[in-house]
């Protein structure tokens, strides 16, 4: 039987899993989805149990669909920054995943101390805000009897070593508020700022340090060692072979993330991309709402889907004027002003659906290059993955909206293939599959002018729902 990793990204809205093999080919993919609920206004909880329900079940469907196999390791991708408690003991839930999107500790977060915010970014490169983990962590704490907490890819981890690991990689653990990312532990300072005791945290491991074995994990055999932990963005990162300072990378995913590595650590939108030998740092801007955004538009335009969104906005040459602003929870990077709410500008009476389905189209371009505008130095071709890079129309609105070109992957698994090729390169095979990967190329088709006058319309919409100016 040919050796093959088992690489499972779970993301915001389904589980993914993904054979591949030692030279990058796909062999077998699976999916399930994953439910999310808004108990009330701005919370975003996830059923832990059910998340790690659709991790097997998606296991169960790749696995389904291949010829036997030997599964050499596991390579994991995860969302970022949600949280999760357990009992340690019974390594049973204590409560829901609580979301990256979730904005229930806003008003927590703006009473901590201002001098906070400097500790914050000078230690971890990110932000006072709701969206990342250590407020979420302390919510958990004082409302359920979780005495072990972690992310995404904690619990994973340990209910695939069947309770017996509680472990997280660098890159995850970067998005915590909690984790030093130049002296790389947890920081004693954030954890007292934040109240999250030490020993309620996983330990932190290079993110190809090897996370345990599988151990009674239906329909897996025991034994299986988890390669290698990246978070989901991060890994989109690696596996579009973007690891060097002045390329750079949009993942379209449920929000929209921008990445683009740099050489040294800079205490402003920076992150851990992942550690191997060394560290690799990246200025990143999180987007809070891209999909979700062209799911909501669908659905309040009566539509069955995005791809159905996607044909309608390309019905129109433009958005008429309309600009749709997604601040439905707060707008993230670059403006964070999450008290912001969702609106849209420039109708009139000639305004059609397709208008507002092409604006919607537009607002996610436009932020991905509300993100790229803050990076120093020109961003020259943007490397674009995610389930929307799908659609032409949205792929030629960014390379417009930017003025540079876009490459769009030709693989929908990229963040699954990241983790897989740091778990083959791990196992020492040579990896590489970036160079020998196909995309779809799109350049620029207006002139500039007509792109400054499309970023002055968003940036004016953007400006009308910002609380703070
Ligand atoms: O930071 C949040 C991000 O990791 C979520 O990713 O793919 O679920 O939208 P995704």
């Amino acid at each position: 039987m040919a050796p093959a990793v088992l690489a499972v990204d779970q993301g915001t809205t389904n589980s993914k899993a993904v054979l591949v093999s030692v030279d990058g080919t796909v062999l077998a993919t699976g999916s399930a989805p994953v439910g999310l609920s808004a108990p009330q206004p701005g919370w975003a909880d996830q059923d832990a149990d059910d998340l790690w329900r659709s991790v097997l079940a998606a296991i169960s469907s790749c696995l389904a669909a291949a010829d036997p196999v030997e599964i050499a390791g596991i390579g994991l991708s995860t969302q970022r920054e949600s949280v999760v408690g357990w009992d340690r003991r019974s390594g049973d839930a204590a409560g829901p995943v609580i979301g990256w999107q979730d904005v229930r500790t806003t008003s927590w977060c703006a009473s901590l101390p201002a001098d906070l915010d400097t500790l914050v970014r000078t230690r971890t490169g990110l932000r006072v805000d709701a969206m990342f983990s250590a407020p979420k962590l302390r919510w958990l704490l004082d409302h359920t009897n979780a005495d072990r907490v972690g992310t995404v890819d904690s619990w994973l981890i340990h209910r695939l070593t069947g309770c017996r690991e509680h472990l997280t990689d660098a890159g995850n653990a970067s998005r915590t508020l909690l984790y030093d990312v130049l002296e790389l532990d947890w920081s004693p300072a954030l954890l007292e700022a934040f109240d999250v005791p030490r020993s309620v945290l996983p330990d932190v491991r290079a993110s190809n340090a090897g996370f345990g074995v599988t151990a009674g994990v239906p329909g897996l055999p025991d034994g299986i060692p988890i390669v290698a932990v990246l978070a989901d963005s991060h890994a989109a990162m690696y596996g579009q072979g973007c690891t060097q300072a002045g390329m750079i990378k949009a993942t379209y995913g449920t929000g929209s993330s921008v990445m683009t590595p740099v050489d040294e650590f800079v205490a402003a939108g920076c992150t851990l991309a992942w550690l191997t030998d060394r560290p690799l740092y990246a200025l990143e801007g999180n987007i809070v709402s891209s999909g979700a955004a062209l799911a909501w538009t669908a659905t309040m335009l009566g539509l069955p889907d995005v791809g159905a969104l996607m044909e309608l906005a390309a019905t129109v040459s433009d958005a008429g004027g309309v600009s749709l602003v997604p601040a439905f929870a707060g707008l993230g990077a670059p403006h964070w002003d999450r008290a912001a709410r969702a609106a849209i500008t420039g109708m009139s009476s000639s305004t059609t659906r397709a208008h507002l389905a092409r604006g919607c189209v537009d607002a996610v371009a436009h932020q991905i290059c509300d993100v790229t505008d803050t990076i120093p130095g020109t961003p020259g071709r943007l490397r674009a993955d995610g389930g929307a890079t799908v659609s032409d129309l949205l792929m030629q609105t960014q390379a417009d909206v930017l003025g540079h070109p876009v490459e769009a992957a030709d693989v929908a698994e990229i963040s699954a293939l990241g983790a897989a090729e740091l778990a083959w390169t791990t196992l020492g095979a040579r990896t590489g599959w970036a160079a020998q990967r196909g995309y779809r190329s799109f350049a620029p088709a207006v002139d500039a002018a007509v792109r400054a006058s499309r970023r002055a319309e968003w940036a004016a919409a953007v400006a009308s729902v910002r609380t703070s100016k």
